[in-house]
């Protein structure tokens, strides 16, 4: 099909009258989709290499945390395309983009403790990130703020999980109905429901 003349985008054009940055949020959406994108692989390693009986249960902890960063990744494709973006042709790009090198296993890979801080790390950076989006799409553009402060309320759900088994520090949580759940991103990332 011939190409067209570049078209007018009135979901875009609305947000450039509310005074938002679209070209510095799809930076940011790429950004932080990178960073879901690669947390969901370095947690796949962590969560094997949870071993032994007290691994067991900690697996099950970050199998909840890691279903539900692929679910970030899927949440943010849709938006990302919306605004005009596009996600890197270069797959190893996109992996470096994200920065998450220090989720790579320790020495000793299968020592839980150094396994949780790295988790908790994670999710601590992961909160930050999408706060980051809230911040800058708050009363400017619905769409992603709904998107982002769906994943943030997890993000911040995983940190006290984490924290509970690093400090002891009581979670209130009770374990997800099963792995994969995303109960506050769900509607975001429907194209996970056949799995
Ligand atoms: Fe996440
Ligand atoms: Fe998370």
């Amino acid at each position: 099909m011939a190409k067209s003349k570049t078209p007018k985008v009135i979901g875009v054009e609305i947000l450039k009258k509310n005074g938002l940055n679209v070209d510095k949020l799809i930076k940011e959406l790429v950004f932080n989709a990178s960073v879901e994108f690669t947390a969901y692989y370095y947690f796949t390693l962590l969560r094997a290499n949870c071993t032994g009986l007290e691994g067991e249960g900690i697996k099950g902890i970050i199998e909840d945390a890691r279903l539900e960063d692929l679910s970030h990744f899927e949440s943010c494709i849709e938006r990302i395309y919306q605004l005009g973006g596009t996600l890197p042709k270069d797959a190893t790009q996109f992996i470096k983009m994200s920065g998450c090198e220090f989720l790579q296993l320790p020495k000793n890979p299968t020592d839980l403790k150094s396994i949780l801080e790295k988790c908790l790390k994670a999710e601590q950076g992961a909160a930050v990130n999408w706060d980051r989006i809230c911040k800058m799409t708050h009363g400017k553009d619905p769409a992603t703020y709904d998107i982002a402060k769906d994943i943030l309320a997890e993000e911040i759900e995983h940190e006290s999980w984490f924290l509970e088994l690093i400090y002891g520090r009581p979670s209130g949580h009770m374990r997800r109905k099963y792995p994969g759940e995303r109960p506050h991103t769900k509607k975001h990332s429907r194209s996970l429901d056949s799995l």
